[in-house]
């Protein structure tokens, strides 16, 4: 198969881990016959270094033009430190999800065997932990109307949700629980918010459709202490933007290390692939990031636009070696022997082309 894959390595600790992603992939296509073409261009402090904006026409074009899109992280600490900063790479995220029509965000959590004594979370809670999020990524208060009013002294962000949207990131959860366990969670806050209640009613509404899916109605907040009481209770869970974004950082601890934890932004045209965690500054060309979870997300590339199950099967299943094996970075090492980023990468190769 031609895979075309554009590459926004971004900022921090972004090119070092993708480079093991494009290595990992590379060995992949390699053993399957698969011919990957590479196409990388600029996001976040690194394009508003180069061309004042941290996400370009020339990019945008390049991620319209490829078959997927493998995303490092983006961010810089000069620009945290500045809240008078007018262009922020951050922006660069949004932009690109919304011009991309990237609505949904799945975010997996699960745990693997070797690790899970890392968790801050007792073994017998995490234990066989294998949940999903889809998050709603392109609406909510993310996107709403916000702004100041009397002279300044009052601020004010909306959150907007049209059945349309809640509808079709409603049809992806119920299309994910039908290939899992077909146990689907929808997340709210119907207590109190109207745009809670359309989601509730939609999803209600869409039941019928498929009756073999088991869905229940939870509050967010509720869900936010049973995710770490009782994490393998869960299957897919459906939110809106802000609380999907909340509960996914939560759910990321679960596993053990950010450093571990892959994602997929899907649209009707477009998906992007990138690791949950973010640029990692302070470790920005030190050989130590733990390139795990771009590895893992370039898994899920293969499984979920090129519909390559076995190739995204290896991946995780030389991941797993690396980890019980302790080929880990620094993060995992617990004192033991901490490999570098790259090799880590060089040892997943290996164990691929062997
Ligand atoms: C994420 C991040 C982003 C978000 C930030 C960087 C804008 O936290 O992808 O979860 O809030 O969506
Ligand atoms: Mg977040």
């Amino acid at each position: 198969m031609k895979l075309n894959i554009a590459l926004l390595a971004g900022d921090g600790i972004g090119p070092e881990v993708i480079d093991q992603a494009v290595k990992v992939s590379n060995a992949i296509a390699q053993k399957f016959n698969h011919e990957i073409s590479w196409t990388s261009a600029l996001t976040g402090a690194a394009a508003i270094d180069a061309v004042g904006e941290p996400y370009p026409d020339e990019t945008h074009q390049v991620c319209l033009d490829a078959d997927a899109i493998l995303f490092g992280a983006i961010g810089h600490p000069r620009f945290d430190n500045d809240p008078s900063a007018k262009v922020r790479p951050e922006q660069g995220l949004l932009k690109m999800r919304q011009k991309l029509g990237l609505f949904a965000n799945v975010r997996p959590t699960f745990t693997f065997p070797s690790l899970l004594d890392k968790s801050p979370l007792k073994k017998e809670r995490i234990e066989g932990t294998d949940l999903v999020f889809l998050r709603e990524l392109t609406g909510g208060i993310y996107f709403g109307e916000r702004g100041r009013k009397d002279d300044g002294n009052t601020a004010f962000d909306t959150c907007t949700y049209t059945r349309a949207e809640v509808k079709r990131i409603a049809k992806k959860g119920f299309e994910f629980a039908m290939t899992r366990s077909k146990r689907l969670c929808c997340v709210d806050k119907a207590n109190v918010l109207e745009s809670s209640r359309l989601w509730r009613e939609t999803v209600q509404a869409m039941e019928k459709d498929y009756p073999e899916v088991e869905v229940a109605y939870e509050f967010v907040d509720a869900v936010a202490m049973r995710l770490v009481q009782w994490p393998n209770s869960y299957d897919v869970l459906i939110t809106e933007n802000l609380f999907g974004d909340i509960l996914t950082d939560e759910a990321s601890v679960i596993s053990g290390s950010m450093g571990l934890m892959p994602s997929a932004s899907v649209g009707e045209e477009n998906a992007l692939y990138e690791p949950i965690h973010g640029s990692y500054p302070q470790a920005t060309g030190l050989n130590i990031a733990n390139p795990l979870a771009t590895v893992l997300s370039a898994a899920m590339m293969f499984e979920m636009s090129f519909d390559l199950q076995v190739e995204g099967a290896l991946i995780r299943k030389v991941v797993e070696q690396a980890l019980q094996k302790g080929y880990v970075t620094e993060d995992l090492a617990d004192g033991g022997k901490a490999y570098g980023t790259k090799e880590v990468g060089d040892y997943l190769v290996d164990a691929i082309l062997k």
